[in-house]
């Protein structure tokens, strides 16, 4: 019977073994920020945006990549070391080396990514590129490694290749994701937990808002505020900052330390009611959780910027029960719980008031909670 040669996003024939499709989300962080790393809850969900990877097996050592945002294609031995691939391509060649370092037998490949996550909106764009190239290479391979073993080689990826200190929570969320559902992470235990996300069936919708700010967690106050938490954890002689007391992290010296600390503690708290609000489907209790994690983040842990507060601001100003700014922070996204027949109001503040702030147009659009990573074709 007569078949369509399988071809990549730039028409290239694919048809070498075991050729496919794989995919993964990124995310959005519901509450729960910047808790991963300081062994604190989180609840995020995978988004219905995803980046695709088509691969199929080489007959050689060599991993080449190819992308429909980026230009040049890249090509690596399987057997690369960090440093060697720098850009986007890093992200790849990560996984590669991490499971690798990990023991797997990883074969040569043939990948061609396309997206639409957006880049550098605090979406995580890059672990859901790692994470499609896990599974990717999990299928291809027929690697015995699962879910959580690939996050925590995605984790060392990016933590030892590209050269980014990130938690776990990214890379779980785009591997565990569930249609529908929130997860409940505990990243001590690296344990995933659903919780119905049923705002939907109440007439509400999550909306998005890019705030075209640059975002790079690469450019180090990511990874100041990492260093910040440690100093007070250890200055509390505390194993997880998370698990400190409330009267103790007031009593530190160190001014700084102290705000990090209270943005632990306090949004640990948040987590803990955000998920008894979200099961009970208490949505306005839920908002004003969220409204409360962006303004600790805000004004205690200092990872907000001035689009983040205004796109927070315009969107409560037009109705949202409940805003906040999403992922890392220093630019990035917002998410904003509002009730649909607002949504379109809610957009138009966000771009009525970057607007008269002489900011760039942000991007507001819905997203809901949607499956993890899998092979698609
Ligand atoms: C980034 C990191 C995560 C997490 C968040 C902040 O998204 O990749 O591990 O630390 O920032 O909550």
């Amino acid at each position: 019977m007569w078949q369509m040669r399988p071809t990549d996003v730039v028409g290239r024939d694919l048809s070498g073994a075991g050729a496919g499709r794989w995919a993964a989300p990124g995310r959005v962080n519901l509450i729960g920020e910047h808790l991963d790393y300081n062994g604190g809850p989180v609840l995020p969900i995978a988004i219905d945006r995803r980046t695709t990877v088509t691969a199929a097996l080489r007959t050689d050592d060599r991993v080449a990549v190819a992308s429909e945002s980026f230009e040049e294609p890249v090509t690596f031995a399987v057997a690369t070391e960090p440093g060697e691939v720098t850009g986007w391509a890093a992200y790849v060649a990560g996984i590669v080396w991490a499971l690798r370092s990990g023991g797997y037998d990883v074969p040569g490949l043939d990948l061609t990514v396309s997206s639409d996550v957006p880049i550098g909106a605090g979406l995580s764009s890059s672990h859901a590129l790692e994470c499609a190239v896990a599974v990717a290479v999990r299928d291809l391979g027929s690697l015995d490694v699962d879910d959580i073993g690939l996050a925590l080689a995605a984790q060392r990826a990016e933590n030892d290749y590209v050269g980014v200190p990130t938690g776990i929570m990214d890379q779980l969320a785009s591997l565990c994701g569930r249609e529908g559902q929130a997860l409940l992470i505990d990243p001590v235990a690296l344990a995933v937990r659903p919780v119905a996300a049923g705002w939907t069936a109440d007439d509400l919708v999550l909306l998005v808002v890019d705030t075209r700010a640059h975002h790079s967690l690469a450019d180090g106050a990511y990874a100041q505020r990492r260093r910040e938490c440690t100093a007070a954890a250890s200055a509390l002689g505390a194993s997880t900052l998370a698990g400190a007391a409330l009267d103790e992290v007031d009593a530190l010296a160190d001014a700084t330390l102290r705000r990090r600390a209270r943005h632990v503690v306090t949004e640990t708290a948040r987590v803990q009611s955000a998920v008894a609000a979200l099961a009970g489907r208490e949505w306005i209790r839920f908002g004003e959780l969220l409204s409360q994690s962006h303004a600790s983040l805000r004004d205690e842990f200092e990872v907000s910027c001035a689009e983040l507060d205004l796109a927070v601001d315009a969107a409560v100003g037009a109705g949202a029960l409940g805003a906040r700014m999403t992922g890392g922070g220093f630019g990035g996204s917002a998410i904003a719980l509002t009730p649909v027949g607002l949504a379109e109001s809610v957009a138009e503040a966000c771009r009525t008031a970057f607007a008269s702030h002489d900011f760039a147009p942000p991007s507001v659009f819905p997203v809901e909670p949607a499956a993890g990573a899998s092979r698609v074709a």
